[in-house]
This record gives structure tokens, C-alpha cells and sequence, in this order.
């Protein structure tokens, strides 16, 4: 597909490593087969320029095929991939990563993330294998998804990671993480930022939207970007696609920012059996 693309009205933010990543990306956890192609070409097509994919969704080869058909340069699109928990040793983290280069058709990725802590592999050798990534040119930026302070403190031995990938949405705010990450200076990314779907169904955003003119799901996005975050909602949808790129033309209020505060249940929704959210020190 190629054709007319709108110029991309989505502000950067600069992180850690020196790369500046647009704050509204579209995830596309659970987009397979020929959907994630046209889904990944229509949001190109609307103006996204922020990609964000991992090993485990088994979807690199479509997203991949979606860049190649899109008719946007490469080196104007910001693709994450990240690489899962069994592949954390030193020498697999460069073959994972090679292939995800692969399966995506791409010389390089701009964000490689550790996608799970694994705390049976030593982190520094992980770490380690990923910034000899960013010297050789093959990812721009290395960082690191579902890490606690604890494990951030650890990666800072290391080095500053350019981003910490979290649940984060109305529902599980993570006020202490969050504290954290801006005292490491580790900028946070909202993973889930719709509750997977939830927040779009809360009378209260329902409510400050209507203020606004804008849609529940519109109002828990623009929260998370006026938290200094970077959004990746996934939607499929044209029209929410669509939808979510519109959010950089109106401002929450400080009373409307606390009015969604009190919306925090502290409950996550995901909570895989390999995770080590207990890790805190
Ligand atoms: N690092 C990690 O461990 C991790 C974990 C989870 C997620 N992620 C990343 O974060 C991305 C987003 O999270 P998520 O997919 O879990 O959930 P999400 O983005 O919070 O919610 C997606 C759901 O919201 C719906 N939706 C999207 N925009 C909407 C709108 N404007 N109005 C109404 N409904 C709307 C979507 O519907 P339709 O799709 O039907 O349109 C879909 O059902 C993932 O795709 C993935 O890239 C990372």
C-alpha cells in the first residue's frame, strides 16, 4: 500500500541512550496473521510511527511485512521488539535478536526490550550482550519491561535503560514505581494503558470526556501522556485507531487528573506465574 501519508502530528520524547520515541505507539499483542498486516498498515497509513511487538507474539513476520508495504521509511517508524525470558543468556540474547531482525525485515530495531526479569540468569550478562547490540548498530536503544525498583537498581550497575515497559492504566497506577523510576531517571512506558480494554466502560472517564468531547478512551490516554509516559494501546478498529491518535489537542485539568487517581484499585491484571513482582528492594 502505498499512497498519501498524513505527516505524524505525535510529539517525541527523548530517553535515556540518546533516541527519541514517539508517546503514542500502537501495541499489537494478540494481532496475528493477515489482521496484524492490515491493521499495522492502517495505523502507518493514519500517521503512528511507534511500533510495538515482542518475540512472543508471533507476529514480527506480519508486522514486518506491514513496514515493507506501507510506503513510510524505515528510519521514519520507532519499532520495539523484545525478547522473552528463556532467551536472557549472553549468547542468545544476539541470536533472539537476530532473528527478530529477521522476521521483521529490518537492519535494526530502535528499542530492544528484556521483555520478563529472569532472575536465574545473571542480569549484567544480559545487559551486557545488549548494549554490544547497540555499539554494533543492530538495535539503537536497549530497555527493560515488568523490572520492580529492584531490579532497575541492578540494571543501573550497568547501565540507565531507556525505558521500563509496565502495566500501568486508571485501574493499577503504580504511584511507587512510578516515584522510582523518575528518582533512577528510567522513563516509564504504559503497557494495558485501556485495561485491556476495560477503561473504555468507566462512567467517570466516560464523564470527563464528555467535558472534553472526547471518548473514556481518549481521557485514560491523555492522563497517561500528562504522567510524562509513553502509551502503546493496541486497538484494530479503524475508527479506534483513529481515536487514539487524538489526544494532543486538549489538557486534563489538575482535579480531573485526581479525579482519575481515585480510580486506582492496585490490582494488576496480569500477573503471569513467572513473574517477580516481589522483588522491591
Ligand atoms: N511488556 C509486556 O509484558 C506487555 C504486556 C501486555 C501488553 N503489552 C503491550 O501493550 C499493548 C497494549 O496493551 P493490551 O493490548 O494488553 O491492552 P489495551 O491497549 O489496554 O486494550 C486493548 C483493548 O482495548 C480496545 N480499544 C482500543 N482502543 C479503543 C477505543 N478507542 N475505544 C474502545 N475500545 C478500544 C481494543 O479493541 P480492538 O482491538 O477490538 O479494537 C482492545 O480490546 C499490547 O498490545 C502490547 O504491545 C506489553
Amino acid at each position: 500500500m502505498v499512497g498519501n501519508h498524513r505527516a505524524s502530528a505525535v510529539p517525541g520524547k527523548e530517553l535515556p541512550q540518546g533516541v527519541t520515541i514517539p508517546v503514542l505507539g500502537l501495541g499489537t499483542w494478540e494481532l496475528t496473521g493477515g489482521e496484524c498486516r492490515k491493521v499495522v498498515e492502517a495505523a502507518l497509513e493514519m500517521g503512528y510511527r511507534h511500533i510495538d511487538t515482542a518475540q512472543v507474539y508471533e507476529n514480527e513476520e506480519e508486522v514486518g511485512r506491514a513496514l515493507a508495504s506501507a510506503g513510510v521509511s524505515r528510519n521514519q517508524i520507532f519499532l520495539t521488539s523484545k525478547i522473552f525470558r528463556d532467551h536472557l543468556q549472553g549468547s542468545d540474547v544476539r541470536s533472539a535478536c537476530l532473528r527478530s531482525l529477521e522476521r521483521l525485515g529490518t537492519d535494526f530495531l530502535d528499542l530492544c526490550l528484556v521483555h520478563w526479569p529472569n532472575r536465574s540468569i545473571p542480569m549484567a550478562e544480559t545487559l551486557e550482550a545488549l548494549e554490544a547490540l547497540r555499539e554494533a548498530g543492530q538495535i539503537r536503544a536497549w530497555g527493560v519491561s515488568n523490572f520492580t525498583a529492584g531490579h532497575l537498581r541492578e540494571a543501573l550497575q550497568v547501565g540507565r535503560p531507556a525505558t521500563n515497559q509496565v502495566e500501568l492504566h486508571p485501574y493499577f497506577q503504580q504511584r511507587e514505581l512510578e516515584s522510582a523510576c523518575r528518582e533512577l531517571g528510567v522513563p516509564l512506558t504504559a503497557y494495558s494503558p485501556l485495561a485491556r480494554g476495560r477503561a473504555v466502560r468507566e462512567p467517570a472517564l466516560a464523564e470527563l470526556g464528555r467535558v472534553h468531547g472526547k471518548s473514556p478512551a481518549q481521557v485514560a490516554l491523555r492522563w497517561l501522556v500528562q504522567r510524562d509516559c509513553v502509551v502503546i494501546p493496541k486497538a484494530s478498529a479503524p475508527e479506534r485507531l483513529r481515536e487514539n491518535l487524538e489526544l494532543f489537542a486538549f489538557q486534563l485539568s489538575d482535579t480531573e487528573m485526581e479525579r482519575i487517581a481515585r480510580l486506582d484499585t492496585g490490582k494488576r491484571l496480569l500477573h503471569p506465574s513467572w513473574a517477580e513482582f516481589d522483588r522491591e528492594e
